[in-house]
């Protein structure tokens, strides 16, 4: 794992942005594994600017992005397929039909959890993911819990999420109480994780991923046993790998 300072958030969103360019060049038919939330908005901005200049081909880039709300349909502003759409794929030249969210409205969602990780299957996995985190360390929609839950599946979210994620509705009542999120093992498996915070809100979720034990009550800790993973977090978020001598000379200045 390596852990890259950014000045603030322009600097974390175009460092994030390169490293996401880079495997669009290195591999034009690139998976991408993507997120939602508000951290990687700004990364989204950049490659959506370095596309309009020309410099960044999404017309054989593949995605799929690691959660919905269960409930939600993809029109819904506050999908993830819409937010997707909005903050990316309405701006790029990505062909729709290879962008994969999952379907918040499936009758059988435990299909549908099968089906997408057969989806990730037939694309032969996941190139690069890019992650944000909860303030809890969750990872996707994969909550804490006692085990680390392995393919796709329904989640109960924490009040916590709910509450953090009511920022995005008219009330909490609004706020859907499941979700379908990719599992550990599809995040595990990508040949390179990327992983963005912001904020000191994030501070303990980051150090205790990267420093404390591996344990599914931390979800984002698991990423620790993948072998290439990098971090990209701004001061507020470091604050307490900073404060901790023997951590806090991990960390790439810049
Ligand atoms: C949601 C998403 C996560 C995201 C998290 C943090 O819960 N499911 O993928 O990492 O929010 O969001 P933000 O970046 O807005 O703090």
């Amino acid at each position: 794992m390596k852990i890259y300072a950014a000045k603030d958030y322009n600097d974390l969103s175009r460092k994030a942005a390169n490293i996401i360019s880079a495997q669009v060049i290195l591999k034009p038919n690139a998976v991408l594994g993507l997120a939602t939330g508000s951290t990687p908005v700004g990364a989204y901005k950049q490659m959506i600017e370095w596309h309009k200049k020309g410099d960044l081909d999404f017309s054989r880039v593949r995605s799929v992005n690691l959660d919905e709300y269960k409930g939600l349909s993809g029109d819904h502003d506050q999908s993830y397929r819409y937010f997707m759409n909005h903050n990316l794929f309405d701006h790029v030249n990505i062909d729709k039909a290879n962008t994969n969210v999952p379907n918040g409205l499936a009758e059988d969602p435990a299909a549908e959890c099968r089906r997408y990780d057969q989806v990730i299957r037939d694309m032969g996995g996941i190139d690069l993911q890019l992650l944000g985190i909860g303030g809890n360390g969750h990872i996707g929609f994969n909550e804490p819990c006692d085990v680390f839950e392995k393919g796709t599946h329904v989640v109960t979210l924490t009040e916590e999420t709910r509450k953090s994620n009511a920022r995005f509705f008219s009330s909490i009542d609004e706020v859907p109480t499941h979700a379908l999120t990719m599992g550990i093992q599809g995040i595990m498996s990508a040949g390179k994780i990327l992983l963005l915070a912001s904020g000191e809100a994030k501070a303990k979720a980051v150090y205790d991923s990267c420093f404390g034990p591996v344990v599914p009550g931390v979800p984002a800790s698991v990423l620790q046993l993948h072998r290439d993973v990098i971090v990209i977090a701004d001061e507020a978020a470091l604050t307490l790998v900073r404060e901790n001598e023997k951590w806090g000379g991990q960390i790439y200045d810049n």
